[in-house]
Parts: C-alpha cells; sequence; structure tokens
C-alpha cells in the first residue's frame, strides 16, 4: 500500500515537473542559450466594422464620417481602438449630448457657442458636448496620410512661440503625461492670437467657461485609456510619440487659419 502510494506520488511530481518545463521555450541570445517562461500574449482583436455604418439616434448633431478606415492608422493605433473609439465612446457622446439639449430646451445647433456658454454644473452637457466636440477634432487631425511638419505661418508662429517643432511636441507630451487621469492635451490660440500648450481634464476643453488657459483649441491629444489602452496599455508616453505619426499638420494649419 505504501509502495503504490509513493509510485503515485513520484509520478505525480514528474508529470507536474514536465508541465511547467512545457511553459518555457528556449531563446537564443548572442552568446548563450537559456529557457524563460512564456507569457501568453493578448492578441488585438482586428476591427471588424465599418465606420460609415454609425449613425445616431435623431437630433440636432450626428455623425460626421471618419475620412479613413478603423485600420489605416494601425501602424500606430490599432483598428479595434479606433472602432471602439469611434463607433461607441464617440457615438454615445453624440447621443447623450443631443438628449442633454433636448433636456436644457437649447436648440442651438452651434457647438461652439453651446461649450463657450456652458453651464458647468450641468454635467450631462459638460461631458457629453465636450466629448463631441474634443472627439470631432481628434478624429479629424489624424490621417493615414499625414502631413508630417507644419508649413507657412503656422511653422513660424510655432518657432517663434516654442522654439521649434520638436519643442512643442516636447511640451505637448508633458502636458499629456502630466494630466492625471483621463482628459486632453491640446494646442490653443488663444484671445490674443497667441499659441499656447494646455490640458483639461475629463472631456472639458479650452472654450469652457473657467478653464486654466481658454482659446481656440487647433490640436486635441485624447489621453483617456480607451484612446491607446489595447496597443499601449500604460506606456501613455508611447501612445503619444505614435500620435505624431498620423498627426496632419494640413488640419491644423486648417485650424490655425480659422481660429487666428
Ligand atoms: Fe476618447
Amino acid at each position: 500500500m505504501k509502495k503504490t502510494f509513493l509510485f503515485v506520488t513520484l509520478m505525480s511530481g514528474l508529470i507536474a515537473l514536465q508541465s511547467c518545463e512545457s511553459k518555457k521555450e528556449e531563446v537564443v541570445g548572442s552568446n548563450s542559450t537559456e529557457t524563460v517562461d512564456t507569457v501568453p500574449l493578448t492578441p488585438i482583436v482586428e476591427a471588424v466594422g465599418n465606420p460609415t455604418d454609425v449613425k445616431a439616434d435623431p437630433g440636432t448633431f450626428q455623425v460626421k464620417p471618419l475620412k479613413y478606415g478603423y485600420d489605416e492608422l494601425n501602424e500606430y493605433i490599432d483598428a479595434k481602438t479606433m472602432e471602439t473609439h469611434f463607433s461607441k465612446h464617440y457615438l454615445t457622446y453624440i447621443n447623450n449630448m443631443n438628449k442633454a439639449l433636448k433636456e436644457a430646451g437649447n436648440k442651438s445647433s452651434n457647438i461652439e457657442g453651446i461649450l463657450k456658454s456652458m453651464d458647468m454644473n450641468n454635467a450631462a452637457l459638460r461631458n457629453n458636448a465636450g466629448g463631441y466636440y474634443n472627439h470631432l477634432m481628434y478624429f479629424d487631425i489624424m490621417s493615414p496620410n499625414a502631413q508630417k511638419e507644419p508649413s507657412g505661418e503656422l511653422l513660424t508662429k510655432i518657432n517663434e512661440t516654442f522654439g521649434s517643432l520638436e519643442q512643442l511636441k516636447d511640451q505637448l507630451s508633458d502636458a499629456a503625461a502630466k494630466r492625471f487621469g483621463s482628459g486632453w492635451a491640446w494646442l490653443v490660440v488663444k484671445e490674443d492670437g497667441q499659441l499656447a500648450v494646455t490640458s483639461t481634464p475629463n472631456q472639458d476643453n479650452p472654450l469652457m467657461p473657467g478653464v486654466e488657459t481658454p482659446g481656440k483649441p487647433i490640436l486635441g491629444i485624447d489621453v483617456w485609456e480607451h484612446a491607446y489602452y489595447l496597443k499601449y496599455q500604460n506606456k501613455r508616453a508611447d501612445y503619444v510619440t505614435a500620435f505624431f505619426n498620423v498627426l496632419d499638420w494640413k488640419e491644423v494649419e486648417s485650424n490655425y487659419n480659422k481660429a487666428k
């Protein structure tokens, strides 16, 4: 009886050991061969939908079609993130903003006017109108065929204000990194025509009353985790660096020319 028990115990140990070994794989380095534990990677599920299928409920504001497919920024922002961001988050902001406007008896279709005269105690309107406007800009200034640098008057203004484009990017990255929790990093044109970098929490933006640096946004970086978590997890800085590869300065220039 004791012998049988000992045999079963030994066999169990051997099976357990073999099982552990099967979770290791050989890694051939330049000077040595070693085994390391393999970590199962979570695959990023490919997008399955089409941006043109995204429709808001009846209301004042509707979806502005995405100018590119969900997978066209894939190298920097994965298709599933783009799909969820556009077809779920953005759509929800639009539908909820339309409801909040209706509840507030606000029939305006001027989004900038709505933001500038925002009752900051109206959380539903503040969050959802901000969410609508902020995402509209974010999706518009990204492109698979992005103009990589600003030109003309905007470039001159950036050099005058920040020293160089790289220094502006550093300031934007810094603003994005320092925004605790969810929010946005912005390049704005202030009332006096000068450029400034700022950030806002949640879905607030620089058009709203009482913000730290008021101005007209011409570039917005979404630093909510929903914008980057699938591909970058907690590495917000890596996402911001990647974002600059799909940032279309042609659109930012167009925003600047309207705002200055
Ligand atoms: Fe977002």
